[in-house]
């Protein structure tokens, strides 16, 4: 599942990742654009990425990677493929801390995991939720080629979010 690009090395998550989640799912922008996950401890951190991010490499072959950076190693965000009860498509996510932002690395992982996408997992459709509001990821997508395709919520109670797709 390990991608590597120009700059980056996208793999998947280790509970030894677990003092990075808490650090990344309590940025605020993550708070604010994607959720509140709830994640406070070290073990909040690690029962994440257990019960959610790592079983999905064995129940679906893909999920969120940990983002990389090709010459140190250090982690710098997340991104991957999420297969979720509220959507009938395979969505794309991702997340990187702020000082890591406007290098391009959202883009360079995003493409990456869409080429595995296309190649390896052989899907013929993804699609990525986003808030309204929510510019810089909007423009990720669109880079990518992804279109806005209609308003959805993923729950009764949920803000209306952007469903964007694109054909493989
Ligand atoms: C959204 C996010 C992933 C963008 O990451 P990034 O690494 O800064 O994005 P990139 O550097 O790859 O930028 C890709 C394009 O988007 C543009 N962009 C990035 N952030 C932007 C912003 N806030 N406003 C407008 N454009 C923005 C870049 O300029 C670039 O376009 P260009 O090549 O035409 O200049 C990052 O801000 C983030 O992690 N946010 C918090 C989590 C989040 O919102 N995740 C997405 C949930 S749907």
């Amino acid at each position: 599942m390990q991608i590597q690009t120009e700059r980056l090395v996208l793999r998947p998550f280790i509970l030894s990742d677990a003092n990075f989640i808490l650090d990344l799912l309590n940025e605020p922008s993550f708070i604010q654009n994607i959720g509140d996950r709830g994640v406070r401890t070290l073990s909040d951190a690690e029962k994440y990425l257990e019960n959610g991010t790592i079983s999905s490499y064995a129940k679906n072959g893909f999920g969120l990677l940990a983002v990389t950076l090709n010459e140190t190693g250090e982690a710098i965000g997340m991104c991957g493929l999420i297969k979720r009860e509220a959507l009938e498509d395979v969505d794309i996510g991702y997340a990187f801390l702020p000082k890591f932002w406007s290098k391009g690395y959202a883009f360079e992982s995003a493409q990456a995991v869409m080429k595995q996408a296309k190649e390896n997992f052989r899907l013929r459709r993804v699609v990525a939720i986003v808030d309204p509001a929510n510019e810089g990821s909007i423009r990720v997508l669109e880079k990518l080629g992804m279109s806005f395709e209609k308003m959805v919520k993923l729950s009764k109670d949920d803000i209306d979010l952007k469903l964007f797709s694109i054909s493989l």
